[in-house]
């Protein structure tokens, strides 16, 4: 093993923090979050607040743009993201390129990154405020087709086009289930939901996949880029990719007899590699407000489309199951915001492949909103250390 103290006068000191589970990166004025309490907020506003009475594109102009939009500016915000839903015809092709069962998380990570591609301006540095505006607008805009294209194409349906005099969600639910019929419009109760959904994951601070948005852009990487690297991160069963994850165990557990006990007893042993999917998170200690919400407007929701699901039974009898059990409470694991919004996907419609897709559309406004504080802070390059642990003299 290697002497530690003989290189510290090389290196200097360093914390090592493994994960970073107590450092800092950044300082932030876009999300707030108390991890004890259970606290969430957008810009001071409370999640629980915004998902009752805002609509996704409020919440994406107030991250972004730091205040909620007069009527006026939601206006603007709305026509101009209209104004580029399309994407380039070419872009079509990359569809056809894809094996027919690709992961629908690798298409989007590498479509939204070829948008810089076609939009190389955004490759340029010393942007002004109006071309890099352009581009979130891009961005955004873009993305509600990018999704419901890999959708279709997954279906082997025909594209449906965007609809300009949509609203943004409405316009994504038209994309993704619009029939070629004549009088086809979305179901409001779908956009209602979709907006919820949305609107709870648009963003939380410095996760995974928000610091690599964060580190990307730090290299002075355009958004486009940066923002796939964040969806490729995003797409880990550890953290978006588990809402893909908790939907495929319930159905393990109720292909396997239902017998919620078992599957307990499997997550708290520790030669077995199973995780209760769906349970636990890094910062909240008590409970994640927005599972609170979401396992309310699970039942709402599929109340009022008239779905009876088998699996939600399974997922309350887990959590009734795992909140009294000591291993969950002496580790302080509760259900997070996965736990139930699969669920809710399946029941719109979705196919579990693309839960984390829907998570990444939601998730889009944060990311965006953060890497644009990161570059107007000026922070530095991201770049962590270590502490080298391998070989220090060895010669030819
Ligand atoms: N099932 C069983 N045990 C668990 C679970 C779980 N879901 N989560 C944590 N634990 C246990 C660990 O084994 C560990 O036990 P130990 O102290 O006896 O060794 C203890 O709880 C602490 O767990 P860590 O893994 O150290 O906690 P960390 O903060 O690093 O991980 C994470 C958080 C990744 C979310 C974890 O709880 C997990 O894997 N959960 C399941 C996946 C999931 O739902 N991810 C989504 C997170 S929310 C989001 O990203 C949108």
């Amino acid at each position: 093993a290697i002497d530690i103290s003989k290189l510290r006068d090389l290196t200097g000191h360093i914390t090592l923090d493994f994960g970073y589970k107590n450092t800092g990166a950044t300082k932030s004025a876009i999300t707030f979050l108390d991890g004890e309490q259970g606290i969430l907020k957008y810009r001071g506003y409370p999640i629980e607040e915004l998902a009752e009475k805002a609509s996704f594109l409020e919440v994406a102009y107030l991250l972004i743009y730091g205040v909620l939009p007069s009527k006026q500016e939601i206006e603007k915000f709305q026509s101009d993201i209209s104004m580029h839903t399309l994407i380039h015809e070419d872009m079509k092709k990359f569809f056809d390129g894809y094996p027919s069962k690709s992961h629908p998380m690798a298409q989007l990570s590498s479509l939204v990154c070829s948008l810089s591609t076609f939009y190389p301006e955004s490759l340029e540095a010393n942007q002004s405020e109006e071309q890099k505006n352009d581009t979130i607008i891009k961005m955004l805009a873009k993305m509600t087709t990018i999704v419901a294209f890999i959708y279709k194409k997954s279906l082997g349906h025909p594209l449906i086009y965007p609809k300009n005099k949509y609203d943004y969600i409405t316009n994504y639910v038209w994309m993704t289930f619009g029939q070629r019929t004549e009088d086809f419009e979305p179901n409001p109760k779908v956009v209602s939901a979709m907006n919820k959904l949305l609107i709870l994951h648009a963003d939380h601070e410095q996760n995974c996949s928000t610091s690599t948005v964060r580190i990307v852009g730090s290299s002075d990487c355009n958004l486009y880029a940066s923002i796939s690297a964040g969806i490729s991160a995003l797409w880990g069963p550890l953290h978006g990719g588990a809402n893909q994850a908790v939907i495929e165990m319930l159905e393990k557990i109720k292909e396997d007899g239902g017998d919620t006990d078992k599957w307990i007893a499997k997550a708290k042993d520790k030669n077995d590699p199973f995780r209760m999917m769906g349970f636990g998170h890094r910062v909240y200690k008590n409970f994640d407000p927005r599972a609170k919400i979401i396992k309310k407007a699970c039942d709402d929701i599929l109340e009022s489309l008239g779905i009876n699901d088998p699996v939600l039974e399974i997922a309350k009898k887990l959590e009734q199951a795992a909140l009294t059990d000591q291993y969950f409470i002496d580790r302080k694991l509760y259900p997070n915001v996965d736990f139930y919004s699969g669920i809710i996907y399946r029941a719109l419609g979705f196919p579990s492949e693309m839960f984390t897709v829907l998570f990444a559309l939601g998730r889009l406004p944060g990311w965006i909103a953060q890497w644009k504080e990161m570059r107007e802070n000026k922070e530095p390059i991201g770049r962590p250390r270590q502490i080298y642990v391998g070989d220090v003299d060895k010669h030819l």
